[in-house]
């Protein structure tokens, strides 16, 4: 089954967010197989966005991730680095999606609330940059049966 790495971002836990957005995903029916509230230090964070590095916006955004603790997930279900994608928005939530996470709760690229990973490839290794193989669970969920045939 496939996985994805999603962090809520120090905005949406400093304004009271985690629990709306956890709801999109427990809603949605994608499986909650990690989670921890952790500190990104800088390390963490360039080794995040290092693609993006050389980039005018990757210090801003390495800082951002740092400033505050961040909720680092793991969700499981089928196609669901795209299903989460579609949640979250576009990157730009001024442009988002109503709709969508970045649509309902931001206003700013800078302030974009929530990270998900871009593809499985990205999500392995984000995955594996923020937890261990062991900190992952494999559980039935009650009702997963009936999410698809
Ligand atoms: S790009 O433009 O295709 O390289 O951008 P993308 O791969 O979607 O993700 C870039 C990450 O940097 C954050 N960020 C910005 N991107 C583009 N422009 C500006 N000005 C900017 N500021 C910050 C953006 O939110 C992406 O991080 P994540 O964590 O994936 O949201």
């Amino acid at each position: 089954m496939e996985r994805t790495f999603i962090m809520l971002k120090p905005d949406a836990v400093q304004r009271g967010l985690i629990g709306a957005i956890i709801a999109r995903f427990e809603g949605k029916g994608c499986k909650l197989v990690g989670m921890k509230l952790i500190q990104v230090d800088r390390t963490l964070a360039e080794q995040h966005y290092a693609e993006h590095r050389g980039k005018s916006f990757f210090e801003p955004t390495v800082a951002y991730i740092m400033s505050s603790p961040v909720v680092a997930m793991v969700w499981e279900g089928k196609n669901v680095v795209a299903i989460a994608r579609e949640l979250m928005g576009s990157t730009n939530p001024a442009v988002a999606n109503p709709g969508s996470i970045r649509g309902s709760y931001g206003m700013d690229i800078s302030r974009n609330v929530i990270h998900g990973s871009d593809s499985v490839a990205s999500a392995e290794r984000e995955i594996g940059l923020y937890f261990s193989p062991e900190q992952l669970l494999s559980y039935t969920k009650a009702g997963e049966d009936w999410l698809s045939e």
